[in-house]
């Protein structure tokens, strides 16, 4: 059997790595923590890392990888993904695959405490830094991602990976977990598969202020929010990163489930995906230049429609 611990980081490709590392620290507030060739490893608080820099190829996401539970090996994985037919490589100390849809993704080791200082293993206020900034997430949380094939990757991330689904959005979304937080992948079926947002979690409300205030003053505006999610709990906001094609959520306080947890079944409606009662704008959906554009000078709030963009049809109401 296959076990995930967490989610352990998200790699974008960039095209300018020291472009890229100024800004996804200075703006989120992460900290450099090495470089390696065309690579920079970026952390929130604490971490070893959860965010890679890659200058190589189209901007854009590249993979994510989760950290195997304690007790799955790596042999433990690749056995589990051979039983499934599931194709992968080790490299880097990492199984490298990919999910239903083609994104990819990597299975790094459980990360024993034992290999812990002791500092490391008190809780993050307890800590003493010489180096963390001021304003910083406390931590890499999920991700979300737009599923061509919602069955297909639903299935995947279950069976293959070993999540456990959390809650079903009626036919067209899941939300599935690894550990207690509530979600750790949520995925969303919309005709245009992409990789939609990773998700940085600070301490409570007034922190997601600080967050918004900050990323105002360097010219990033909210996408969709301040809300508070119905499926999953959270507080949150979506930050348009046009430069990697995908959104920042800024989130906090989302749901703690029991070690028990049965899924859990939501109408398709604006109370499960905001409950303060305020839908995404269509262009939440859209990656493209015609839709980012609209986004920013407000064009769906002043009543006017969406530029349509070639190949997508616009069905999911909700996201978290
Ligand atoms: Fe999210």
């Amino acid at each position: 059997m296959i076990a995930l611990r967490q989610l352990d980081h998200v790699c974008l490709r960039v095209a300018d790595l020291d472009e890229a590392v100024a800004r996804w620290t200075i703006q989120f507030g992460l900290t450099e923590r090495r470089r390696q060739g065309n690579r920079a490893f970026l952390a929130c608080g604490y971490e070893p890392y959860s965010l890679e820099l890659l200058a190589e190829g189209e901007p854009g996401f590249d993979h994510q990888a989760f950290e195997l539970g304690s007790g799955c090996s790596l042999e433990v994985a690749a056995a589990h993904l051979d039983r499934h037919g599931i194709s992968h490589a080790s490299r880097d100390g990492s199984l490298h695959l990919a999910d239903a849809d083609g994104f990819g993704l990597a299975l790094v080791p459980y990360r024993s405490t034992d290999d812990r200082s002791t500092d490391d293993r008190w809780p993050d206020v307890a800590r003493s830094t010489t180096v963390l900034p001021g304003f910083r997430p406390r931590k890499l949380g999920h991700t979300s991602v737009l599923a061509g094939d919602l069955a297909a990757q639903t299935a995947f991330y279950r069976d293959v990976l070993g999540m456990r689904i959390t809650d079903r959005l009626a036919d067209v979304g899941a939300w599935l977990h690894c550990n207690s937080d509530h979600h750790v992948i949520a995925l969303v079926g919309q005709d245009n598969p992409h990789f939609h947002h990773l998700a940085f979690e600070v301490v409570d409300w007034g922190e997601i202020r600080v967050a918004l205030d900050h990323l105002a003053q360097h010219g990033r505006w909210v996408s969709w929010g301040p809300l508070r999610h119905g499926l999953g709990r959270n507080l949150s906001a979506y930050i348009r990163i046009p430069e990697e094609e995908l959104f920042v959520e800024i989130f906090a306080d989302m749901e703690q489930l029991e070690p028990d947890h049965v899924p859990r079944d939501w109408p398709d409606d604006v109370h499960s995906s905001n409950v303060w009662g305020i839908l995404p704008p269509r262009s939440y959906f859209r990656f493209d230049q015609a839709a980012v554009e609209a986004e920013r000078t407000g064009l769906e709030a002043r009543g006017e429609e969406l530029p349509p963009a070639d190949g997508i049809v616009l069905t999911a109401e909700m996201e978290t």
